[in-house]
């Protein structure tokens, strides 16, 4: 799947196109699942850079076919994984660095890995690595019943923390709470920050995880704890308009961070560290991956515009 320019969900084109040998530290995968992202959309639409004509799709697993000179981490026939770039993942098969590609333990299936490389490992970091958060701790986590949502909620309660989530449907709601999450707002109709402040006892949260960005910000930093932390990950509705940094005092002087997930796996030791933890949760089942949609590559179209008119819960994937 490819798109030669930047626009809604019927950019993007299906075409043969042959995948040749892997170079020198490259390999070769077939796929066997692809994961749908909704960081997908922004590459599509131009909020993320690509170079046109450009592939679609950032994760995906499947099974090692050929490798070229001096790759030594994996070899043909292994079960393997991946997220992040280059671009490229809605394929049958591609050749890309080895140096990106995870073995996978035989506890996890293609299906699930595709659904989690990128969602598991944000929320490996939003957890573990952003801010020390203790048990007892409130958090505001926003698209609770989205794919990285449902994953966040069951790691924090894990770590014993209590989730406020919000969601812009009753039936989310249900999803939602079938997961952990201890209280339910939908922020469509209700003010987010105020009933973040009833369930604290006023004093709002330390941490407030929102990836939906210019319809939620304000209400964000109206949930906060003084001195806590708004976590910027993503921008559903849109990028946050720029704003006085003035507003962050106003507010308890706030601290704010827009993380990507690239930085908190780069070191490959970290990134190992991260994907342990998560494939340790996801194979003793403390933490379950609900693909609630499957698709064909050849419905990618009709994919992105479930993805964006907010009809999907879960995490959704292609199986090739
Ligand atoms: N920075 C990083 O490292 C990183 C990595 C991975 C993902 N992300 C971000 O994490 C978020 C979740 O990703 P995901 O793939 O798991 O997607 P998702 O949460 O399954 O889907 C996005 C959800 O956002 C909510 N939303 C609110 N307003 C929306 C709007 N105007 N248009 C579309 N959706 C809206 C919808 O839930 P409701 O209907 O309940 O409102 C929708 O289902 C995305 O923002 C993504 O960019 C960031």
């Amino acid at each position: 799947m490819r798109f030669y320019e930047v626009g809604g969900p019927e950019v993007m084109r299906l075409e043969d196109v042959e995948v040749g040998e892997p170079g020198p530290g490259e390999a070769r995968v077939r796929h066997v699942a692809v994961g749908l992202n909704f960081a997908d959309t922004y590459f599509r639409t131009g909020l993320y850079p690509a170079q046109l004509p450009a592939g679609i799709g950032v994760e995906a697993a499947g099974v090692v076919e050929a490798v070229g000179p001096g790759v030594t981490q994996v070899a043909p026939g292994d079960r393997v994984a991946y997220t992040g770039s280059p671009l490229g993942a809605y394929s049958t098969a591609r050749v890309m660095p080895a140096a990106f590609l995870v073995k996978l333990p035989e506890a996890i299936a293609f299906e699930t890995a595709a659904a989690m490389m990128m969602r598991g490992l944000t929320s490996a970091y939003l957890m573990r690595r952003i801010w020390p958060l203790k048990a007892g701790d409130p958090i505001l986590l926003h698209a609770a019943a989205g794919g990285v949502g449902l994953i966040v909620t069951q790691w924090a309660k894990l770590l014993g923390l209590t989730v406020i989530g919000t969601v812009g449907s009753e039936a989310k709601a249900e999803v939602a709470r079938a997961h952990g999450c201890d209280h339910v707002i939908l922020y469509g109709r209700e003010d987010v920050a105020k009933r973040v402040r009833e369930l604290t006892g006023g004093v709002g949260v330390p941490v407030a995880y929102d990836s939906v960005g210019k319809d939620t910000y304000l209400g964000s930093m109206g949930a906060l704890m003084r001195r806590g932390l708004l976590v910027n990950f993503g921008t559903a509705s849109g990028p946050i308009p720029a704003f006085d940094l003035l507003q962050l005092a106003l507010h308890g002087s706030l601290y704010v961070t827009r993380p990507a997930l690239a930085d908190y796996i780069a070191d490959p030791t970290e990134r190992g560290q991260l994907a342990a933890e998560l494939f340790d949760h996801v194979a003793s089942g403390r933490i379950r991956i609900e693909i609630n949609q499957h698709y064909r590559l050849e419905d990618a179209v009709r994919a992105h515009r479930e993805l964006e008119g907010r009809r999907t819960t879960g995490s959704s994937i292609f199986v090739i």
